[in-house]
C-alpha cells in the first residue's frame, strides 16, 4: 500500500507494514475456559456430542431439557466423561424446562449463574426441538402450532432470556464502553456472546418423500430469526447465527429409519440425495460450532447459517 506525504510524496510500502504479529494474534482461539454455555435439548443426541466438546474447551455447560430422569441420566454420563479426561474445572448443570414456555426458560436462565459462580451463560448451543412426519392436509392445527411453539418460539425465548440477563447484569455493574448511542448513552459490549441455534437444511429446502411441513417451516423461520437478531444486537456485540445440519444419526432420525423395512428403504433413499452418499455423524458438527463459538475465529460472522449437510442442498 502506498500513501502520500505532506509534500505529496509517495512513502514506501515498507513503512506502512504493520510490526510483527505474535502467533496468538494469528490464530484463533477455541478454548471457552471461564464461561457457561447453555445446551438446550441437553439430553439429546446432537446435544450430547458437542457437550463433550464443549466440556472439552473448557466450559462450563447447563443442560435444558424436558425430561428430569433423562436429564440426570445424561448429567451423569458427562460427569464421568469429565472424570476420565481429566477435565476436573468444569461444572455440569441440569435444568427441566420447555423451551416453548417463555415464563419458565426466563426463569430458569436467571438461576443458571447460582450453580456456576454467579457467570452469567454467554454461549448458547440451542438444540431442542422435534419432527412430525404429518401430510399438511391432515395436519391438526393444535399438533402443527405445538412444533412452531418449541422449535421456533423456543428459539426466540432462549435468546431473549440470555440477552435480557446478560444487559441487567451490566446495568448492574454499570461495565459500559465507551460506545454511544444516538441518545449519547453508553452502550453495554459482550465481546464473546455467541449465540449457535441448530436450524436444519429443512429450512432451506423440503424433503423427500417424507411430509413435514410444521417442522420445515419452523426451520425456515429459526434460520431468518437469527438473521434478526444479529442485526437487532450487534451494537451490543452479541452474535447470532445458526448451523443447519443435513440428516444425522442421532434418536431423533433412527426413530423413523429403524426397525423395519419401510425405514430402511427410507434411509436409502435418503442417502441416495446426499452427494457424500452416507448420514452425518454428530461429530462432524464439533468444527461448525466451536467457529461460531470462539470470539476471535469468528469476530466478523453474525446472522450467518452454517449448513453442513454433505452437500444434499447443492442437488
Ligand atoms: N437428526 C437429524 O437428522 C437432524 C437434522 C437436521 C436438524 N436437526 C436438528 O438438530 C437438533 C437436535 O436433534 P437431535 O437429532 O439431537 O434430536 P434428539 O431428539 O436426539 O434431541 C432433541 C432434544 O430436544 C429435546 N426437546 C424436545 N422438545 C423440547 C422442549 N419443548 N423443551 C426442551 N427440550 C425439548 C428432546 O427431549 C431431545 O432431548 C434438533 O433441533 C433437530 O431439529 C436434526
Amino acid at each position: 500500500m502506498t500513501n502520500s506525504n505532506s509534500n505529496g510524496m509517495v512513502e514506501s510500502a515498507q513503512q506502512d507494514l504493520p510490526s510483527m504479529p505474535k502467533l496468538q494474534d494469528i490464530l484463533p482461539s477455541f478454548r471457552l475456559d471461564g464461561h457457561v454455555t447453555i445446551v438446550t435439548g441437553g439430553s439429546g443426541g446432537l446435544a450430547h456430542t458437542l457437550t463433550q466438546a464443549l466440556l472439552a474447551q473448557g466450559s462450563d455447560v447447563a443442560l435444558l431439557d424436558l425430561s428430569v430422569e433423562r436429564l440426570e441420566y445424561t448429567q451423569r454420563e458427562l460427569q464421568e466423561f469429565a472424570r476420565a479426561n481429566n477435565l476436573n474445572k468444569v461444572t455440569i448443570s441440569a435444568w427441566p424446562c420447555d423451551i416453548g414456555d417463555a415464563a419458565i426458560v426466563e426463569e430458569v436462565v436467571r438461576a443458571i449463574p447460582l450453580k456456576h459462580n454467579g457467570i452469567v451463560p454467554d454461549k448458547l448451543i440451542h438444540t431442542a426441538g422435534y419432527c412430525q412426519n404429518i401430510p399438511a392436509m391432515d395436519y391438526d392445527a393444535r399438533q402443527a402450532e405445538a412444533v412452531v411453539r418449541v422449535n421456533l418460539m423456543g428459539s426466540l425465548y432462549i435468546c431473549q432470556s440470555m440477552s435480557r440477563q446478560l444487559l441487567q447484569k451490566s446495568q448492574r455493574r454499570k461495565s459500559v464502553s465507551s460506545d454511544s448511542s444516538e441518545a449519547g448513552e453508553a452502550v453495554p459490549q459482550f465481546p464473546h456472546a455467541s449465540y449457535v441455534l441448530i436450524g436444519s437444511m429443512s429450512g432451506c429446502i423440503v424433503n423427500n418423500p417424507q411430509p413435514q411441513v410444521a417442522y420445515n417451516m419452523s426451520k425456515a423461520g429459526v434460520i431468518h430469526m437469527a438473521r434478526s437478531l444479529a442485526c437487532e444486537w450487534a451494537r451490543y456485540g452479541i452474535r447470532v447465527n445458526s448451523i443447519s445440519p443435513g440428516y444425522i444419526a442421532t434418536a431423533l432420525t433412527k426413530k423413523v429409519i429403524s426397525g423395519s423395512p419401510e425405514g430402511a428403504a427410507l434411509q436409502q433413499e435418503w442417502t441416495s440425495r446426499v452427494p457424500m452418499g452416507r448420514m452425518a455423524d454428530p461429530r462432524e458438527f464439533v468444527g461448525a460450532m466451536l467457529y461460531l463459538l470462539s470470539s476471535s475465529a469468528s469476530s466478523y460472522t453474525t446472522g450467518e447459517n452454517l449448513v453442513v449437510d454433505g452437500g444434499y442442498t447443492c442437488w
